[in-house]
């Protein structure tokens, strides 16, 4: 099952990914994570991107495109997987068509979690990350058993650079103007279902897991 997540920043694409991915036996692959990760252990990549993702401006489709189609050529990919956060240009879809093709491989689903811009900025502002194993929080919504501390792994949680109200109006404007129109690029495929991301996490988790089971 191969599976793009679609939504605009605090939609919900990371948390959901996280619960459903084991349901599927699919991987998760964010852009946004990788970037994060290497940023934090100064990678040449890391280095390369910083000055973008901080600014809440999408890197250059070169960089993005080239670390993508490595990472699908991995091994655990061949048994699916659910893409959040890329593509995010109509280039960048156009090149994953293109890596999909050359392996015989299409898309199953443009998966978009739809949400009111209004309620995106608390929904940002509010959200802590593990350092150790990237899982997402968030201090009313969705807070950890322990404040600041992963249910999971047990390591610190944090607050993105780019989780600063003045840089989620920028990555708004970013998505709006490059990003979704790529629901209508995927429509015309025929792949896209649409899921309300304002009702309750488990509420959109279940929406989702309904649609993937009947693709
Ligand atoms: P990325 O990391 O992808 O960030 P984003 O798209 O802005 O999306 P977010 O991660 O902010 O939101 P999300 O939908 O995952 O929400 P979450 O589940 O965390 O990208 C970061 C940067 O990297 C970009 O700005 C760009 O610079 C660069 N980049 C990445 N990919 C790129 C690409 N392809 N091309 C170029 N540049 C790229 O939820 C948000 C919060 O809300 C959490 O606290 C959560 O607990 C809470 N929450 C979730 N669901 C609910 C719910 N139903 N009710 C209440 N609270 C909820
Ligand atoms: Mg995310
Ligand atoms: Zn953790």
């Amino acid at each position: 099952m191969k599976i793009v997540l679609l939504g605009p920043p605090g939609a919900g694409k990371g948390t959901q990914a996280e619960a459903i991915i084991k349901r599927f036996g699919i991987v998760h692959i964010s852009t946004g994570d990788i970037f994060r990760k290497n940023i934090k252990e100064n990678t040449p990549l890391g280095l390369k991107v910083k000055e973008y993702t901080q600014k809440g401006l999408l890197v250059p489709d070169e960089v993005t495109v080239s670390m993508v189609a490595q990472r699908l050529e991995e091994d655990d990919c061949k048994a699916g997987y659910m893409l959040d956060g890329f593509p995010r240009t109509i280039n960048q879809a156009v090149e994953l068509d293109k890596i999909l093709n050359k392996a015989g491989e299409k898309l199953d689903c443009a998966l978009v979690i739809t949400a009111d811009y209004a309620k995106l900025t608390e929904r940002i502002v509010g959200r802590r990350i593990c350092k150790g194993c990237a899982a997402t929080y968030h201090v009313t919504f969705n807070p950890p058993q322990k404040q600041d501390v992963c249910d999971k792994c047990g390591s610190e949680l944090y607050q993105r650079d780019d989780d600063k109200e003045a840089t989620v109006v920028k990555r708004l404007e970013e998505y709006d103007e490059k990003t979704a129109p790529l629901i209508d690029y995927y429509e015309k495929q025929g792949i896209v279902k649409k899921v309300d991301g304002q009702q309750s996490i488990s509420a959109v988790e279940k929406d989702i897991a309904d649609i993937l089971s009947a693709l």
